[in-house]
């Protein structure tokens, strides 16, 4: 015991990659269970546990305890001749995870590459790109209820994995602290997921017909540094909206008006609808606000150009909402956590 610190006043700007600036009234980080608990003994009214902050846009000062994630290590939990089941702390950075299991191999991750935040964050979002979501490798982990101390597994069913989305997001939003997670990866025989017309573009311009795990992951990480911002560059998180669903009669009645909107099936006559173009559409993609604006290469991706506060930038997402709604009739729904 008595290992932890527990700072006070803790200036969070450099714990977001929005960089913005806000003030938490406690905050502490730990690396093991133990850590945890004895934080959590101090009985301190809990504000959130961060992980990597790259899906946060603090809007204000936090009253409470901020408790950051920092459990590490990479582990081996099983394996077969043809699958391998990994394990990460829920404070390892998400893509040197991902590194590690392409350095090895094991496939699954590939095309999540260079996304920013924790392995312990990945699965609250059901993180996801180019076709993959973290629920199809998700095994299971292991989360600390925040009031009892106890600590519970939870399978892939226990999560109800969404679009962006999870039972972490939901009921039992603010309850768990994730400890660590377990994904299943292929050993041999790879399914490789190259179907995202981006990611056939970036094959044939690398030439690589064949792609194995390494190239791919290479592959993603040259689409996304072609489109979208280096938080350590440039302060962002991502995108900042979910893309709209909307239903069969929604949509052909959008569809008449503009004929060329994109739109991907999603069943039953329902429609996805990129929320970059439905943004880019009112004008705003590149436009800026003092240093808040909207990424000139991604319109779904707002970007703090150096001393934007939390509250300009929701100003911005707000204006943005607003004239998709006019012209659309589409609410968007940040992606991002408001505090
Ligand atoms: N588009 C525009 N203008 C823009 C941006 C996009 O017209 O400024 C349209 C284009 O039609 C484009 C389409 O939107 O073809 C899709 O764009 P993109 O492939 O960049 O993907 P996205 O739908 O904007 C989603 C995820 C990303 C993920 C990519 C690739 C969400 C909210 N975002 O973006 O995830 O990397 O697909 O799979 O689902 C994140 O969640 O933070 C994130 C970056």
């Amino acid at each position: 015991m008595g290992t932890v610190r527990i700072i006070e006043n803790q200036s969070l700007r450099a714990y977001n990659t929005f960089g913005v600036e806000a003030k938490a009234q406690w905050f502490a980080a730990f690396n093991s269970v133990d850590a945890l608990r004895e934080i959590l003994s101090q009985k301190l009214p809990l504000a959130f546990i961060l992980g990597g902050g790259s899906n946060l846009l603090l809007t204000r000062d936090v009253s409470g305890l901020v408790a950051k994630n920092e459990i590490s290590g990479i582990q081996v939990e099983s394996e077969t001749a043809d699958s391998i089941i990994v394990s990460a702390g829920g404070g390892v950075d998400w893509h040197p995870f991902v590194q590690w299991c392409v350095a090895h191999r094991y496939g699954g991750v590939e095309n999540l590459s260079l996304i920013p935040g924790t392995v312990g964050a990945a699965p609250i979002q059901n993180i996801g790109a180019y076709g993959v979501e973290i629920k199809d490798v998700f095994e299971y982990l292991e989360a600390l209820k925040l009031s009892t101390g106890i600590i519970r597994t939870f399978r892939a069913a226990d999560c109800r994995f969404g679009y962006r989305d999870s039972v972490f997001k939901q009921e039992l939003k603010g309850q768990y602290c994730i400890l660590k997670v377990a994904f299943r990866l292929t050993k041999t025989q790879p399914r490789l997921h190259t179907a995202y017309g981006a990611i056939q573009e970036m094959l044939v311009e690398m030439e690589v017909p064949h792609p194995d795990i390494a190239t791919l992951s290479e592959a993603v990480i040259r689409i996304r540094n072609s489109k979208l911002p280096d938080p350590a560059q440039l302060g962002n998180a991502g995108s900042f909206f979910k893309n709209p669903e909307v239903d069969a009669a929604q949509f052909s009645s959008l569809h008449q008006t503009f004929p060329n909107i994109p739109h991907y099936s999603m069943g039953e006559g329902r429609q996805k609808i990129p929320a970059g173009w439905l943004i880019e559409q009112c004008g705003w993609k590149g436009k800026r606000s003092g240093d808040a604006g909207c990424y000139k290469k991604q319109a779904l991706v707002l970007v703090n150009y150096g001393q934007a506060s939390g509250q300009e930038i929701l100003a911005l997402a707000n204006a943005i909402i607003a004239s998709v709604e006019a012209k659309f009739g589409i609410t968007l729904v940040p992606e991002v956590n408001l505090i």
